[in-house]
């Protein structure tokens, strides 16, 4: 039993959707969520600019005690992670492997397509973890950057977003892909209309196998809390206008004020 709380990072919001799922597969634990609002977005940022910001957070998540670090942001998973497991004495896990273990797992997943931010897609982190564990998929990757203000003005469904998801999907659904990875905090929230265009294929959420992935982490390394906390502490490094919002959006409940931090 440890009663730390868990420390999560994003470029922003978008990694209280990881956040929501932690809360459901770990409901005991208390978190340190850092969002660093101030930066956002990561996803069109060089991989130093990443590697330089995501340590900043991950140091102040240490600053807060926690046992373990969950690197919410696609991003920074794709492009520093491997940086900060060097760098880090708690065991931190970015959400890229768990959601393409998901995809591996079910045999019938033989074309695979993921969609992230640029950077995400640039670094062929997804690939590389695909490619690694059975070299035979065929793997297709694309880039959706209007994906990320399309949920932050919460057009989620409709006319737009299904122009949109259209123009970006349109190639990949051609392929005839069997499973599609959304590999970016923002994406689950279209999950919906992204399924009903794409139809029949298997739409994986990175942060529900993350959340999943952690449980039995913290279980086998005997890192559990039992006791049950349940405290959310919340830090971004700036309040934008409308963020109360936002944050609900992606939370789905109401978040108590966050405190400004620098990092
Ligand atoms: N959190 C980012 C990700 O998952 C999306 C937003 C951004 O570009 O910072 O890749």
């Amino acid at each position: 039993m440890n009663k730390k709380p868990i420390g999560i990072f994003d470029s922003g919001v978008g990694g209280l959707t990881v956040l929501r799922e932690v809360r459901k597969a770990l409901p005991k634990e208390d978190v340190v969520y850092f969002g660093d609002t101030a930066r956002v977005p990561y996803g069109n940022k060089s991989q130093s600019t990443i590697i330089a910001f995501s340590r900043q957070n991950a140091l102040f998540l240490l600053r807060k005690k926690v046992k373990m670090i969950i690197v919410a942001c696609n991003t920074s998973s794709a492009l520093a992670l491997s940086d900060l497991k060097k760098n880090m004495n708690i065991p931190v896990v970015g959400v890229i492997d768990s959601g393409v273990i998901k995809a591996l797992k079910n045999p019938d997943n033989k074309k695979i397509a993921i969609i992230g931010t640029r950077s995400t897609i640039k670094s062929k982190s997804y690939e590389k973890a695909i490619k690694k564990i059975n070299p035979d998929i065929k793997v297709y990757s694309k880039s959706c950057p209007l994906f990320v203000p399309l949920v932050e003005e919460g057009v989620l469904n409709g006319r737009i977003s299904d122009e949109v998801i259209k123009m970006y999907l349109e190639d990949i659904k051609r392929k005839g892909i069997d499973a599609l990875i959304l590999g970016c905090t923002h994406y689950p929230l279209l999950k919906k209309s992204i399924r009903s265009y794409l139809k029949d294929v298997n739409v994986i959420d990175s942060a529900k196998e993350v959340a999943l992935y952690v449980s039995g982490l913290l279980t086998r390394k005997n890192l559990l809390n039992t006791g049950g906390g349940k405290r959310i502490d919340f830090y971004v490094s700036d309040e934008p206008a409308g963020f109360g919002k936002l944050a609900k959006l992606f939370l789905k409940k109401n978040i108590l004020k966050p405190r400004v931090v620098n990092v």
